[in-house]
């Protein structure tokens, strides 16, 4: 088959590098970048780190509010995809980039194939959900990554073009983790960073959905952190761009004891999950990545779509959404400072992460016709 990929955010290039070498064994892929994450640290420097192939259309479509960002990628993509004729167009999870994908794909009669299909927040506030819904529609075949996830379809109608395939990310964590495990690599990390970090000694944070960006939101979890670190323990926050502006502009920081830094590598996100006392963040990848190293996790929003998860984890992951109390009470409890070194180095040290499939039952679905 000819298979048009759309990919555009940094949680994109993750999991198309799980997919791009079995996709181009057995089909012809044309690789699209929207742009819509544009930075070496968003993106740029992913396609080194995860070998992805060159993108054969860059649409350089970053920036801009939901209306331009996605009627700038609708505009590049129409005429593409319609010189292209595919016999699919794939895309992956609820970007803004998704969106744009499989409704230029839908409109010219082309078939879409939904990476991520069935999750829900049942939060219709969040733009990825309207993405999520929207998508899933208009796609032919639905690769759900978890059996809840075929059940939300399940609830709104959608049977046909179902198949649960497992977690590209999941398998991507899985040939990498036993990369990171040693504590090596987290020494040479904190010489990257400039500051030390010991096993269990620090925390790591990630925020940057647009709920998160609200300027209450901003102070509430911006005091949780201030509140978590201290000069024996601190956050390192991994900001994204866009997050660190929304900062400036309503004058939030997140005192002394929390390091900001640069979006981190892929490696180097990992390792710094693996190696925690606990994670805090409200990105969907992060907390699957944390729920698979076993990594406490405190979620920063009040809703997900991974519950499955949330539920296996044996309490160990904790929806805390912007409440100091309830976070503050879950980190003693997941990561008491005496404790969490030991807890860390055992965890790393028996690391056994194993990988969905979820490459293959993707192959195996798109041989079937939706
Ligand atoms: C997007 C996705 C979200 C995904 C996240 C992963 C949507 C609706 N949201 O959110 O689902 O989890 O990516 O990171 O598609 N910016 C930069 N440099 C960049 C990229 C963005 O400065 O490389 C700035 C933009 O100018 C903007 C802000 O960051 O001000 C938001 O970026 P945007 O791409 O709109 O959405 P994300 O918040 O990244």
């Amino acid at each position: 088959m000819k298979i048009v990929s759309v990919v555009g955010t940094r949680p994109q290039l993750i999991k198309a590098a799980a997919l791009q070498p079995a996709l181009r064994a057995r089909h012809d892929e044309v690789f699209v970048d929207t742009g819509q994450h544009w930075d070496e640290s968003m993106a740029g420097s992913f396609f080194g780190e995860l070998g992805l192939a060159k993108p054969d259309h860059s649409l350089g479509a970053g920036g801009g509010t939901h209306a331009s960002q996605t009627a700038a990628m609708l505009i590049g993509l129409e005429p593409l995809l319609g010189a292209e004729r595919p016999d699919a167009v794939l895309v992956y999870g609820d970007t803004n980039s998704t969106l744009a994908g499989a409704l230029a794909a839908a409109k010219l009669g082309l078939r879409v194939a939904h990476v991520e299909a069935g999750l829900r927040s049942f939060d219709r506030r969040m733009p990825e959900e309207l993405n999520r819904i929207v998508v899933d529609h208009l796609s032919s075949w639905r690769f759900a990554p978890t059996p809840t996830a075929v059940e939300h379809l399940r609830t709104e109608g959608i049977t046909r073009g179902v198949s649960l395939v497992g977690d590209l990310m999941q398998d991507l964590a899985a040939r990498v983790g036993a990369e990171v495990r040693d504590p090596a690599a987290l020494s040479e990390i904190a010489a990257r960073l400039g500051f030390p970090l010991t096993p269990g000694g620090y925390l790591f944070a990630t925020v940057h959905r647009q709920e998160n960006r609200e300027r209450a939101a901003m102070a509430a979890w911006a005091g949780i952190l201030a509140a978590a670190a201290s000069p024996a323990r601190p956050v390192v926050l991994a900001l994204h761009p866009g997050t660190r502006a929304a900062m400036e502009r309503a004058g939030v920081s997140c005192g002394p004891d929390v390091a900001i830094v640069e979006p981190q590598a892929y490696r180097t996100s990992l390792a710094l999950q693996l190696h925690a006392a606990a994670v805090l963040t409200d990105s969907g990848g992060v907390q699957r990545e944390a729920a698979w190293l076993r990594v406490p996790c405190l979620v920063l929003r009040a809703s997900t779509e991974w519950a499955e998860l949330v539920a296996a984890s044996g309490g160990e992951m904790r929806l805390v959404g912007t409440e100091g109390r309830l976070a503050a009470a879950a980190l003693e409890e997941l990561a008491p400072a005496t404790e969490a070194p030991a807890r860390a180095r055992s965890r790393a040290a028996n690391l056994a992460l194993a990988p969905s499939g979820a490459a293959e039952g993707i192959l195996t679905a798109l041989d079937r016709e939706p």
